[in-house]
């Protein structure tokens, strides 16, 4: 039973924002839940809807790079190469925040994360808005992340919150966090590599995800982006033992292997990187409505090309149940 609204209407959406409503809203990455940047109330009620504790900062998301200064000062001119280069685009850069930004957005911190994301119909609506909407993934707190409509519709079935419906989202897990704010550093993997941030900055830059302002920030929490089901990640080559000792479980697997067992649902990983991270968060669902005792999942290559994967596949796996 689904209470939401799906709509494509663009006005719809706006008029929600303007009222102190939240709209779930498409974006490259995953779907966001959207609260006006400037209204507490609605902010409160994002936090509310995902179950989400309340020390654990939000991005903002803007239309267009003139609303960068009104968020953040003291901006680095690395922040405007990153954004000339990435935005809009899955990079979210963290900056000192202008002081009327609401700390419920930063977690109290002096600092706030920005991005423009690249999705047709949210650049529309965010140019329109003129304003910072607010918006972590639009997943329960801990789940797997939504990449299409009905992902969301599933997850905030119990609340009438329009969803702005922009189709399968085409990276499929989150942007790369860059903080600006010292030395460059990666806060969480993404789409964007270290090396391609590094070839604009003609820099080395910094890799810390362990970074934590507030005793337990989302996305160095680890018993993130998982599933009911138990995930197991299985290093390649003990995967075929891992399985034949299995047999009193019911388990689907994710690999790159050939099926070396019947009667299980073995789905073929894709090869590259950009396809596996697109389809991750829509595979994972779908193994976890098997209601299967495990998903097995095999370790991709330990090569930064899959680090971001590597990242979400541990948090995946590290529920503790
Ligand atoms: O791709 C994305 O980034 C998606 C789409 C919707 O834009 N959003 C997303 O939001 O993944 P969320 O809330 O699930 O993750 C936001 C991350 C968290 O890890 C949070 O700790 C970090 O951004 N963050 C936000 N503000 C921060 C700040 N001021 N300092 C450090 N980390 C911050
Ligand atoms: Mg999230």
């Amino acid at each position: 039973m689904h209470n939401n609204k799906i709509t494509t209407d663009i006005a719809l959406a706006l008029a929600e924002l303007q009222a102190g409503n939240l709209v779930a809203f498409p974006t490259e990455t995953v779907y966001g839940l959207g609260a006006l940047a400037t209204n507490i109330t609605a902010i409160e009620k994002v936090f509310a809807t995902k179950g989400r504790p309340q020390n654990h900062p939000l991005i903002v998301h803007i239309g267009s790079k003139d609303l960068l200064a009104r968020f953040a000062r003291d901006i680095p001119n690395a922040a405007y190469k990153l954004a000339d280069t990435f935005w809009p685009g899955p990079l979210t850069l963290i900056l000192r925040k202008q002081e009327h930004v609401l700390p419920i957005i930063t977690g109290n911190q002096d600092t706030v994360a920005i991005r423009i994301p690249n999705h047709p119909i949210t650049l529309k609506m965010l140019q329109q808005l003129g304003n910072g909407i607010v918006g972590p993934s639009a997943n329960k707190y801990g789940r797997v992340s939504p990449t299409s409509a009905k992902h969301v519709a599933e997850d905030l079935h119990d609340n009438e919150i329009l969803i702005l419906d922009g189709g399968a989202a085409i990276v499929g897990i989150e942007s790369t966090i860059l903080d600006l704010t010292s030395t460059p550093t990666i806060r969480r993997h993404g789409h964007i590599s270290v090396v391609q941030i590094e070839n604009v900055l003609q820099t080395h830059i910094q890799v810390d995800l362990t970074f934590n302002p507030n005793a337990s920030v989302s996305g160095t929490h680890l018993a993130h982006y998982a599933p009911n089901t138990t995930v197991v990640l299985v290093p390649p080559a003990e995967l075929q033992d891992y399985i034949q000792q299995l047999n009193h479980h019911q388990f689907s697997v994710l690999s790159w292997q050939e099926p070396s067992i019947n009667n299980v649902y073995w789905q073929q990983a894709f090869d590259n990187p950009e396809d596996y991270a697109r389809e991750l968060y829509a595979n994972l669902r779908h193994h976890d409505s098997l209601q299967n005792s495990l998903i097995i999942v095999e370790m991709p290559p330990l090569d930064i090309a899959w680090a971001a994967i590597v990242d979400r596949l541990k948090r995946a796996s590290s529920k503790s149940k």
